[in-house]
């Protein structure tokens, strides 16, 4: 059942709302300092507060809780990027009093110890009113904010919220996924057709969700004050990082990616039910009809479900193994199924066209403003042209725009009208 793999009815958002404060008293600590991150960043007091703070333990009551893991887990996520990113030089050690705890919590939920998707959306929504008489759809965008942000602005609260819509919006996709395969099972043509149709609609949905974006955050704000914070420590030699970030006074240096939509589950699970392959970016699939050796996959996004909770990660696991849409809709040759199945392609297709005019907006060109203003810098300090520009990743590590079109131009080409 969706419970056993951590799923509810809001998809993968938790059935209930996440909790917004550690209910023990004994983590006050560590609550007043997530709630006050943007003014202990403005003041460049982050590091020197934290340092103060005694090592908690990660309690058996705690443990026994899972949403107050999860909270947990956000807030030493969110602190321990703060604590990294938050002055102009990265530090490479996070104190015992985070390392310790957050390596604890992270591998209870199999998560990375830094700030993910889960961290940062997942698990970082609560009402504006919670009474539910008082509102028809406590989880409407409008009655939303964010439990913590880096910045304390709303630009930053809009960027989280609007990915919590899209896993609310895109919740049927997977409801309706597990019907249509069931469907299939049974031979159901009828049954199929519905589930795809409902598919396509949600999907088409996502792409409104998606664009509402632009409503309140804007690109300029997304890419210098709050984008920053959301980087990693995978691939970060040039800033200063090049083994990572040491976990703790004794521990290791451990590398990962940053945070990054590419880890909603969602989108995943769309691209099982409807049997999208993708593969490296710059390689082209051995023909879009052949089941390829997971080698061949695209070892971006199959690393980003090991930055999605364990349950998440195994619910995909067991999606593609049950996953037979693709198969049904070039047998039984229907026209009626070729044409939802092919709704739900154009759909997708169209979601990832609209993401990637988000990125160009929100990255590409913003990083252009940057680079022609180092230019300037560079050309009247006199040194060489190239030093004033950089080559742009996504906060994950991707190529950006090359990954992205490949991704887009994959789901295109599943069409069943292309076979
Ligand atoms: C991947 C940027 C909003 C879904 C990516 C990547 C970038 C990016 C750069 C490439 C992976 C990486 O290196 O990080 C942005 C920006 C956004 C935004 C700038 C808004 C300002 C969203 C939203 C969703 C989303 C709201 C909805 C869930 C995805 C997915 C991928 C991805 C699923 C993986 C690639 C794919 O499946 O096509 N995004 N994103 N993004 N993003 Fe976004
Ligand atoms: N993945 C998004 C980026 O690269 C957040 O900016």
């Amino acid at each position: 059942t969706l419970e056993e793999y951590g799923l509810s009815d809001n998809g993968f958002l938790p059935s209930e709302f996440p909790v917004s404060k550690l209910s023990d008293e004994y983590y006050k600590d560590w609550e007043t300092i997530v709630e006050n991150i943007p003014s202990l960043l403005l003041s460049k007091k982050m590091r020197e507060v934290v340092d103060r703070l005694p090592v908690l333990d990660v309690k058996d009551s705690l443990v026994g809780d899972v949403r107050q893991v999860r909270r947990a887990y956000s807030v030493l996520c969110f602190i321990a990027n703060a604590y990294v990113w938050g002055y102009d030089k990265p530090c490479d050690t996070l104190p015992d009093c985070i390392a310790k705890p957050l390596l604890t919590v992270s591998d209870i939920l199999g998560l990375p110890p830094l700030a993910t998707y889960a961290s940062v959306v997942l698990w970082n929504y609560k009402p504006i009113v919670a009474n539910s008489e008082l509102v028809d759809d406590l989880l409407d965008l409008s009655n939303l904010t964010s439990i913590n942000t880096f910045t304390g602005g709303m630009d930053e609260t809009w960027f989280y919220l609007v990915s919590v819509m899209t896993e609310k919006i895109g919740a049927p996709c997977v409801t309706s996924g597990l019907k249509a395969i069931q469907a299939v099972r049974a031979d159901d043509l009828e049954g199929a057709i519905s589930e795809l149709k409902c598919i396509a609609e949600a999907i088409d949905n996502l792409g409104s969700v998606l664009m509402k974006m632009e409503a309140m955050c804007d690109p300029h704000i997304f890419f210098f004050r709050i984008r920053p914070y959301l980087a990693g420590w995978q691939n970060m030699a040039e800033v200063g990082l090049p083994k990572g970030v040491k976990y703790g006074s004794e521990g290791d240096y451990l590398s990962f990616a940053g945070g990054s939509n590419a880890q909603s589950s969602l989108l995943q699970a769309l691209d099982i039910v409807l049997g999208i392959e993708h593969f490296p970016t710059g390689k082209k699939g051995s023909g879009a009809r052949t089941i390829s050796a997971n080698s061949d996959q695209n070892s971006f996004i199959n690393e980003m479900r090991k930055y999605m909770p364990r349950e998440h990660r195994e619910f995909l696991g067991h999606l593609a193994k049950v996953s037979n849409i693709k198969d049904y809709v070039e047998t039984k040759k229907d026209k009626e199924l070729t044409l939802a199945y092919d709704a739900c392609i154009a759909m997708l297709k169209s979601f990832r066209d609209k993401h990637i005019q988000i990125v160009t907006r929100y990255i590409i060109l913003q990083a252009h403003k940057k680079d022609a203003s180092s230019q300037s810098k560079v050309l009247r300090s006199g040194l060489s042209k190239s030093q004033g520009q950089k080559e742009q990743r996504g906060t994950g590590g991707t190529a950006l725009i090359p990954f992205l079109k490949q991704c887009r131009d994959e789901t295109g080409s599943s069409a069943a009208s292309d076979w």
